[in-house]
């Protein structure tokens, strides 16, 4: 293993491999930094003015950077073979086959990735896993490299998880919380770790490089994406609570959040945590959990998904209930579809499920988000799960291309991603231009009730009596 980390290869040019090369390319100019996927759509875009994934301040980053010591290529192979660090990046989603069928997490992506790097590499590597992985993934990468490499050669295999979060990647990247680097209590694994630690250590802090043992780190991400989820179903259960009882959500939050020990981050409640990784992750360690033969641990944590799954529900149920109890041919705006604002991003945002739930009672959706697409949008709802009838959600749904456009003659509107536009809406303007009376559903509590009910719409939100 070489000492000095010269070329990084990262296998996987999504939210995470993208931005975090980007990051080392602009702040380690002495290495170079080949990021590759198997997608020559995703490289060519990332070689392109418009780059795949949207987060703000990337854009000037790649700009500085691609050409100098920054490259986006398809051959996979060929990065590999150059590099002395490799980062997988790939994408493990929640299998949708055989055993572990909508629980555990797919690593197929990752094992081919160990195989390449296994049958390709002259020299020996430091392999970085850097997807979000169950514990002992890390053992299969090192089973299958040892399996097939070449005489004389010795990989080192990291745990380096990501703790991004879309929408704040670069201010994230730039300064996190911590850098955790799992790997083997040996003199060859401190070895690597001091190689990858020295590649953080150009912006990163010493005291904020934690370093430990392979599987500590790969069970520490699971467990602080879980830890984020459970408090955001904590908030989410006590706001069905204060809609039952009178109480405030907000200020129940707040009351909770100053005490030191509890903190007030994550306490916002919604229509539910969405995105790529928390319902994932969650499933994930249940899954895990179960197959220790640990049924008791797997089903407290299984809890913060179902609590999840029930405040999507009751929004959307909350919507059909004030509306008459039926929405069947009306028409309703969403606006936001994204999992959270700031991020194009789509996946598992609560969003596709509050419109799922609204066209199988039968109502016309008018879709409007800043930064998702027309085909993106009705991708996500055409899916099998979501829908059993495409033809109908075409029928049903139209994307529109402002906010204004969207609340064009409809009964309600329904806010399901914080976009701070939202905030900033003439909502005298589409008090005007809606059905009476107009129907307000704030499922992300972001809009100025009072001021809303002053201009004469009945407004609704979670974790409060309006
Ligand atoms: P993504 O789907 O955006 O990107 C993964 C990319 O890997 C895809 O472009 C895919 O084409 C590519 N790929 C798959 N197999 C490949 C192969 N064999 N060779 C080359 N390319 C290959 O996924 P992501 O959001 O970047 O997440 C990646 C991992 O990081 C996941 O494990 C996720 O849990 C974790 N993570 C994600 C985030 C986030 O905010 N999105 C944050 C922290 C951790
Ligand atoms: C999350 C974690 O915050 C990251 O640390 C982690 O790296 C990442 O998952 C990952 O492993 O992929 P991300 O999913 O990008 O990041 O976004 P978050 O800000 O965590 O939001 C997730 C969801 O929770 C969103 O739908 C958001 O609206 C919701 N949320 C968040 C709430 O409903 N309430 C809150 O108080 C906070």
């Amino acid at each position: 293993i070489e000492k000095k980390v010269r070329k990084i290869c990262c296998i996987g040019a999504g939210y995470v491999g993208g931005p975090t090369c980007s990051i080392i390319a602009y702040k380690c100019p002495e290495i170079q930094v080949m990021v590759t996927d198997v997608s020559q759509e995703r490289i060519n875009q990332w070689n392109s003015d418009k780059l795949p994934i949207y987060e703000p301040d990337l854009d000037d980053i790649v700009k500085e950077c691609r050409g100098r010591n920054l490259f986006f290529s398809i051959d996979v192979e060929q990065a590999i073979k150059e590099a002395n660090l490799i980062l997988i990046s790939v994408n493990t989603p929640t299998k949708t086959y055989g055993m572990g069928k909508g629980r555990a997490a797919d690593l197929k992506y990752i094992e081919l990735a160990a195989r390449t790097i296994a049958r390709v590499s002259d020299q020996s590597k430091i392999v970085v896993e850097k997807s979000t992985v169950p514990v002992k993934a890390a053992e299969s990468i090192i089973n299958i490299l040892k399996a097939n490499v070449k005489p004389g050669i010795r990989h080192q295999v990291l745990s380096n998880p990501e703790f991004l979060s879309e929408g704040t990647a670069i201010r994230d990247l730039l300064n996190p919380d911590r850098v955790l680097i799992g790997g083997e209590q040996s003199p060859d694994g401190q070895e690597a770790i001091a190689a990858l630690s020295d590649v953080y250590g150009h912006w990163v802090k010493k005291e904020k490089i934690i370093t430990m043992n392979t599987w500590s780190s790969e069970l520490s991400k699971l467990s602080a994406n879980a830890f984020l989820a459970q408090r955001i179903s904590s908030i989410n259960a006590i706001s069905a609570i204060c809609e039952a009882t009178g109480a405030d959500v907000t200020e129940v939050a707040h009351a909770v959040g100053t005490d030191t020990r509890i903190g007030s981050k994550f306490l916002q409640a919604g229509i539910g945590f969405g995105g790529s990784c928390f319902v994932k992750d969650v499933l994930n360690l249940t899954y895990l959990c179960e197959s220790l033969n640990l049924p008791e641990v797997a089903a407290y944590w299984q809890q913060i998904i179902d609590m999840n799954e029930y405040q999507k529900r009751r929004f959307a149920d909350q919507i059909v209930k004030c509306m008459f109890n039926t929405v069947s041919n009306k028409k309703i705006a969403i606006l936001g579809f994204s999992f959270k604002k700031n991020t194009g991003d789509t996946r598992e945002s609560p969003a596709i499920y509050v419109c799922k739930y609204l066209l199988e009672e039968g109502a016309k959706l008018q879709i409007y988000d800043p930064k998702v697409n027309h085909d993106q949008i009705m991708w996500e709802l055409m899916k099998p799960e979501i829908s059993e009838n495409p033809e109908r959600v075409k029928e049903l749904v139209e994307i529109c291309d402002s906010p204004y456009h969207a609340i064009e003659g409809t009964h309600a509107l329904a806010v399901c991603t914080e976009w701070d536009e939202f905030k900033e809406l003439d909502y005298k303007t589409i008090y005007n231009k809606m059905l009476k009376p107009p129907f307000i559903f704030d499922g992300r509590l972001i809009l100025d009730h009072k001021m809303l009910q002053e201009i004469g719409f009945h407004v609704e939100t979670i974790g409060k009596r309006l």
